[in-house]
């Protein structure tokens, strides 16, 4: 299994414990660290400092996780389905998610900011983080659910199945936590529902590769 852009290694327990192998990819030396030693009692996480573009592996995988919204961080999303293509052997399944375009859209109307929401309109992407800290912004690819679908299905992998998380927020955090088991029993019932999903901060999806 790979596990793409894996960060500060929060998903990797739960892939450490269904795979035999797993070969953790990241480009941040600070983030990748952290995972390690966050992980260390995972004997079968090999870590690997690179972008995805750069990574270079002997063997194909099986399963490969781009979670986290890695697709909308990279530069070329194109290019990198294509690496991640090659990477993979046919019938592998492709997990991941991206930034939800239309969640963007009413994230940036609803702040009275018509400029950013031309940009991101022109180009379908968003800065996230610290505006200020340009070391600490970045931009993010946002998709709507089609976008995400014929960008998997152009590059050799058919969408199994495509879910929306935190389709009707967002939620206030005391909020939240105050109804947390109602709030995710109804997102569960709708996030699957094509009508809504699109709304949803991160489209969460299942692909698998087709040849
Ligand atoms: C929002 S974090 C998600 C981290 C982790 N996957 C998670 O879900 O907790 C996005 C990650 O993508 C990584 N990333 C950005 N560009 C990348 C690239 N070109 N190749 C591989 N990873 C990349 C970042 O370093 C960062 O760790």
């Amino acid at each position: 299994m790979l596990e793409i852009g894996g960060g500060t290694g929060t998903w990797t327990p739960l892939l450490a414990k269904r795979a035999t192998r797993v070969v953790f990819v990241e480009p941040s030396r600070k983030m990748l660290n952290i995972a390690r030693k966050k992980n260390r009692d995972f004997t079968n996480v090999e870590y690997v400092q690179s972008t995805l573009e750069e990574f270079v592996c002997p063997v194909k995988a099986d399963t490969l996780v781009v979670l986290g919204d890695v697709l909308s961080y990279v530069t070329d999303a194109e290019k990198a389905m294509k690496k991640l293509w090659s990477l993979s052997k046919r019938g592998a399944i492709l997990i991941g998610s991206v930034d939800g375009y239309y969640r963007g859209v009413r994230e940036v109307i609803t702040v009275g900011a018509f400029d950013v929401l031309r940009t991101l309109e022109r180009f379908k992407r968003l800065q996230v983080g610290n505006p200020k800290l340009t070391s600490e912004s970045m931009l993010t690819r946002m998709y709507t659910p089609s976008e995400l679908e014929n960008l998997l299905e152009s590059n050799g992998f058919s969408c199994q199945t495509l879910a929306g998380v935190d389709v009707f927020g967002p939620y206030e955090d005391r909020f939240l936590s105050r109804h947390m088991e109602e709030i995710v029993s109804v997102e569960l019932r709708y996030s699957m529902d094509r009508q809504v999903l699109g709304v949803a901060e991160h489209l969460f999806f299942l692909a698998r590769r087709r040849w």
